[in-house]
């Protein structure tokens, strides 16, 4: 999901805060090598450094340049813009979004090397858990297809319907993933999972507290040498309220540094992180206007907890 904040105003001195390191950021991006084993042999071209486009840059530097925080926000002439929730603005975008992301070969490519290093570490029907599934497709439905036990979890009514319906071959639950590992904690399933996939689903209706400790928990339950694919919109805002495909949402993400750190912080080891660049089509799928879908950045890392040691 991308930003538009154009429409905002600014407020407090953590906002020029973040602009400041969102700026940096975009200055010293370079996406780390990957360890030539754990490269998925698809994604060199995809996801390489050539993503440093400067024209998209300052088109995101500009975006940047007018979040602010808080739950709802106007400038003084405007009336103030109240924020849906992440399940109203998930519910309301429905099935669509699907299509407006149809073909992400970077998301491809993580679910690729999730199921060939699964299938390299003699998983056949692992305990797999996708985080913020949305329609089920792809990750949901790749998975469950190549023989896994897929949970996909959602706040969203409209994406589960459509889950259910087009991946009969995997199971689907509504529930916060906050909730989601609080209940799984107190039943004592920390170490139980193969494989954890949080696609896009770490930004509206979270702070960064909630994103470093979701990650956290989400590890917990990962066996010794379970995996986390992790990826997200890596803008280092805090509750910044902006729209998102012309909805009005309250958002928070991490820089690609920073959410690489949170992975690590987690206690995983990171295989592979890159950012990249996709502009999705939110007009095309009827999400929204033209003029309210744009390039984003894209931070993917592709993690594996330490195996166990005796
Ligand atoms: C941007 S969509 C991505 C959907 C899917 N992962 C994909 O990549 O196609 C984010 C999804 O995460 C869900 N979501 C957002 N916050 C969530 C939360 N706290 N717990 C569970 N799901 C959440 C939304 O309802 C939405 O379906």
């Amino acid at each position: 999901m991308g930003f538009d904040v154009s429409h905002l105003s600014r407020s407090s001195s953590a906002f020029f805060a973040s602009i400041i390191a969102f700026l940096s950021n975009l200055l010293s991006r370079s996406p780390r090598t990957p360890d030539t084993k754990d490269q998925p042999a698809s994604e060199v071209s995809q996801i390489s450094p050539s993503d440093k486009n400067n024209a998209a840059d300052a088109k995101d530097a500009t975006a940047a340049a007018t979040v602010t925080e808080g739950t709802g926000t106007s400038t003084p002439e405007e009336e103030p813009t109240k924020s849906l929730t992440a399940a109203e603005a998930f519910d309301s975008v429905g099935p669509a979004y699907e299509d407006a992301f149809k073909g992400l070969p970077t998301q491809a490519a993580a679910i690729d090397w999730l199921v060939d290093h699964l299938k390299e570490n003699k998983v056949e029907k692992g305990k797999i858990v996708d985080v913020g599934c949305g329609t089920g497709r792809p990750a949901c439905s790749v998975l469950a297809d190549a023989g896994h036990d897929v949970l996909g979890i959602d706040i969203s009514e409209a994406m589960l319907t459509a889950a259910r319906e087009r991946v009969p071959n995997a199971r689907f639950e509504l529930v916060d993933v906050r909730p989601f590992i609080e209940r799984e904690t107190a039943a004592g399933k920390q170490g139980t999972l193969d494989a954890v996939t949080v696609f896009f689903s770490l930004i509206a209706g979270v702070t960064q507290d909630d994103i470093r400790a979701v990650l956290a928990g989400l590890a917990g339950l990962l066996k010794p040498g379970g995996f986390l694919v992790f990826s997200t919109v890596p803008i280092p805002v805090n509750n910044a309220a902006i729209k998102w495909m012309g909805r009005p949402v309250v958002v928070s993400s991490l820089s690609p540094e920073e959410g690489v750190a949170a992975v690590k912080a987690a206690g995983l080891d990171v295989k592979y992180d890159a950012v990249t660049k996709f502009t999705p089509k939110g007009a095309d799928a009827g999400i929204c206007a033209a003029d309210e879908v744009w390039e984003e950045s894209h931070l993917f890392v592709y993690a594996q907890k330490p195996a166990a040691t005796a």
